[in-house]
């Protein structure tokens, strides 16, 4: 059995804003019924939602500042969570990264630098804890400072970085390290430094032992220029410390049989009942009831990512197709607005929820027939997974974990049964429009549709296999 600190800034069902959350809570308990001792280090943030105990357990002094550490379990397992607890950093609404008003934190740095010299001091067993892991698992820029500062250390844990997404680096002007009180030796091109800049993603991808990524075509494609901005060569310098493993789900979370966010639910021998959960959709999104129409549909962050142009400048013609589409998301304004102006004028068949709702994700996977995700790069990606387990087609484009879980539809993946989705490869309106519109004839086709849903609901996308190469990971350091 190894100890393993796993350091995130979010994990479901505590706080979310995205899959990092789903991942951090659903990873440490596959790990913990593995038989690791796994433990989460995490923010004490306003928003923060339990039904736990939460207890006082130590102070400990960084940089003049007394930080409270509190210990409390991840809802509904018995994992420990040591939460940070800093409220002149953390005691305010909003969520992680953004105030309510959906601005960036001007003190990002500052709380992140905090967080992650506290994660040290627990990491060296210096916070009164009594418990030392072998291994620190860091995750995305926020704690990209732990590997760095623990580098400096005598007798460290070993270290893991795991890659989220390369679009999120944490970089700063040399002004706030300057503030900040890093340790000097930190400051160099080969270090933190980035262009003159501090850059908190370099912390964790030079100085930790091994770094991981959420799929391996996303391993590669890091390395490469087009995705890896601007630390391709880096990662490729690095690449026999790089590897790939594919994020598995919360089985019991996102499970037709059990959910209790859906209207009706199902499993691939009572396929039928997923109609119920349409009506329930249409209704509750007052869209035309009508089981036959194809509902489309797409839950994301709305950020260039996600390719949601593309669904903008798809949506014209698809207005012209017998069918529905219902989205759920929220952040880039101006997609937003876009969003809106074609819900407004086609309010018979387009639905645009703005906003963060998790029932109404869950009863979104369950009602519609089609899941539209052509990201211009996807790390894993979970809406495809969680699609797939629902019954919900997916159509995706051939990036990074999208091209790992989903099986495109072909004459020969359609007779092993391997099929599972709708898979294009260029990013562009004809590409993405294509694919949506052989998803349709197929969808009128219900012998081949039900042959599909069901190759995708007999897939096994637990943990299982992906933790397993985590303690592998963990067992070499
Ligand atoms: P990313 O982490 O890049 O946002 P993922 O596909 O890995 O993408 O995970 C996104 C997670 O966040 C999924 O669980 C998805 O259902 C959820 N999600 C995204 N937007 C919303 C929203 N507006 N309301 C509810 N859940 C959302
Ligand atoms: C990131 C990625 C997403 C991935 C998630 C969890 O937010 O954008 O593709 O599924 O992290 O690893």
């Amino acid at each position: 059995m190894k100890k393993i600190l796993f350091v995130t800034s979010e994990a479901h069902p505590l706080i979310k804003t995205g899959g990092l959350a789903d991942v951090s809570g659903s990873l440490v308990k596959a790990l913990a019924e593995l038989g690791e001792d796994v433990r989460i280090i995490m923010p004490n943030y306003q928003a923060i939602k339990t039904t736990e105990e939460v207890r006082y357990i130590s102070t400990i002094y960084v940089y003049n500042c007394a930080v409270n550490i509190l210990e409390t379990r991840l809802p509904g397992t018995e994992v420990i969570v040591w939460l940070v607890d800093c409220p002149e950093f953390f005691n305010f609404p909003g969520n992680p990264y953004v105030d309510v008003h959906g601005k960036p934190w001007a003190n990002s740095a500052e709380r992140f630098t905090l967080f992650c010299r506290v994660a040290v001091e627990v990491a060296m067993n210096r916070s009164y804890l009594d418990w030392k892991p072998d291994v620190v698992h860091c995750n995305d820029w926020q704690s990209g400072l732990v590997p760095a500062l623990l580098s400096l250390e005598y007798s460290r844990p070993a270290t893991v970085f795991t890659i989220h997404n390369m679009a999120y680096q944490g970089v700063f002007p040399r002004s706030t390290y300057q503030s900040l009180n890093l340790p000097g030796q930190l400051w160099n091109p080969n270090g933190i430094e980035y262009h003159d800049m501090l850059s908190f993603l370099k912390g964790g991808l030079i100085y930790s032992d091994r770094i991981t990524t959420v799929s391996p075509t996303y391993a590669k494609e890091i390395q490469t220029e087009d995705f890896g901005f601007g630390l391709e060569g880096l990662l490729s310098h690095r690449k026999h410390f790089l590897s790939g493993i594919i994020n598995g789900i919360d089985m019991d979370q996102w499970n037709p049989e059990t959910d209790t966010n859906i209207t009706a639910t199902f499993n691939r021998v009572t396929l039928h009942k997923k109609a119920l959960n349409k009506i329930a959709l249409q209704e509750r999104l007052l869209l035309p009831v009508d089981k036959k129409i194809p509902v489309l549909g797409l839950i994301s962050r709305l950020v260039e990512q996600k390719g949601i142009d593309l669904i903008l400048d798809c949506l014209p013609e698809m207005l012209e197709q017998p069918l529905q589409f219902v989205l759920l998301g929220s952040g880039n304004k101006g997609y937003e607005q876009q969003l809106h102006n074609f819900a407004e004028s086609h309010p018979d068949k387009i639905s645009i929820t703005i906003g963060y709702d998790e029932t109404l994700a869950h009863l979104i996977e369950a009602g519609a027939d089609i899941f539209l995700m052509p990201s211009r790069f996807e790390p894993c990606g979970l809406n495809q997974i969680y699609s797939q387990r629902y019954g919900t087609i997916p159509v995706v484009r051939k990036t990074g974990g999208l091209a790992d879980t989903v099986v495109d539809t072909l004459a020969d993946t359609l007779n092993d049964n391997t099929a599972t989705g709708f898979v294009f490869s260029e990013a562009s309106q004809g590409a993405l429009m294509e694919a949506i519109k052989r998803a349709l004839i197929l969808y009128d086709h219900p012998k081949t549709w039900k042959r599909l849903q069901t190759n995708g609901m007999r897939k096994d996308f637990s943990w299982a296999k992906s933790a397993k190469q985590y303690m592998n990971l963990y067992g070499h350091l």
